[in-house]
């Protein structure tokens, strides 16, 4: 069953939703508190169909990919999305900047507190380490779970290598602590360069969550 990768388009909305719900991770858990699982997929769906439209229409600098599989076991005949993700380009210094942060009012349950300062946290810890440097950030990269481990994850990740290796510049991604996901950044050549913690009884839940930062320094291209 092979696995080809393309940009998302206009329609892919609803589907790059779908698969972003498939997957609960703790920070998810954190962000969308009490949230219905159909409140988080329609926040993600107006949130997602926003934000392409806004590429399509005005450009940008975030690219979403996806993984389809073109010969899925559905009998569907036709490919089926598994994966995708969001790169985030170096920026132009001419082109009109967006942010690519599109937000749909968060539905009931979701937890204002924790996310201002998880988001303050990372978005501190991104700024110290990158230092004003420009990169390619992947800022969003998710499986359907019962495509995982086919590679789908790896051929997104390393997306903009060949090129952020001609032109010598670094990928940087943050990400909650989970052994499995940094594994799989570290066998691409990421290595672990900080992290941040939230307290999390200030947001009334209890321990600590910690979300690492990580960064691929170019290689000189006689090296791949
Ligand atoms: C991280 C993620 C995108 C990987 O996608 P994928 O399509 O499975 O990636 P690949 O098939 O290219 O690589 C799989 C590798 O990831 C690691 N891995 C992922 N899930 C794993 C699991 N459940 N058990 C063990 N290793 C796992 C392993 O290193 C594995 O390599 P291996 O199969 O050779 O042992 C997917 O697990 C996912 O969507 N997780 C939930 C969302 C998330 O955590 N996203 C990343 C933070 S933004």
């Amino acid at each position: 069953m092979p696995l080809s990768i393309s940009d998302c388009d206009l329609t892919d909305g609803p589907i790059i939703a779908a698969i972003h719900t498939s997957t609960v991770t703790p920070f998810m858990k954190y962000q969308f508190g009490s949230a219905s699982t159909d409140a988080i997929r329609d926040n993600f769906r107006w949130q997602y169909t926003a934000v392409l439209t806004q590429i399509q229409q005005k450009g940008s600098e975030h690219v979403y990919l996806k993984v389809v599989d073109q010969n899925p076991d559905d009998g569907s005949g036709t490919g089926t999305m598994i994966a995708w993700a969001d790169w985030e380009l170096p920026e132009d210094d001419s082109a009109p900047s967006s942010s690519g942060g599109l937000r749909g009012q968060p539905p009931y349950g979701y937890n204002y507190r924790f996310c201002g300062l998880a988001c303050d946290a990372v978005e501190a810890m991104r700024t110290k380490v990158l230092q004003g440097k420009k990169c390619y950030v992947l800022n969003q990269l998710v499986t359907l779970p019962e495509h995982q481990r086919r590679g789908a994850g790896s051929m997104l990740l390393t997306w903009p290598f060949e090129r952020a290796d001609k032109e010598g510049m670094v990928c940087y991604l943050d990400t909650e602590e989970d052994g499995k996901v940094i594994a799989l950044y570290e066998k691409h050549g990421y290595v672990k360069v900080a992290e941040c913690k939230v307290p999390l009884w200030v947001c009334g839940l209890e321990g600590v969550y910690t979300h690492v930062a990580m960064v691929r320094e170019p290689k000189a291209l006689a090296e791949n």
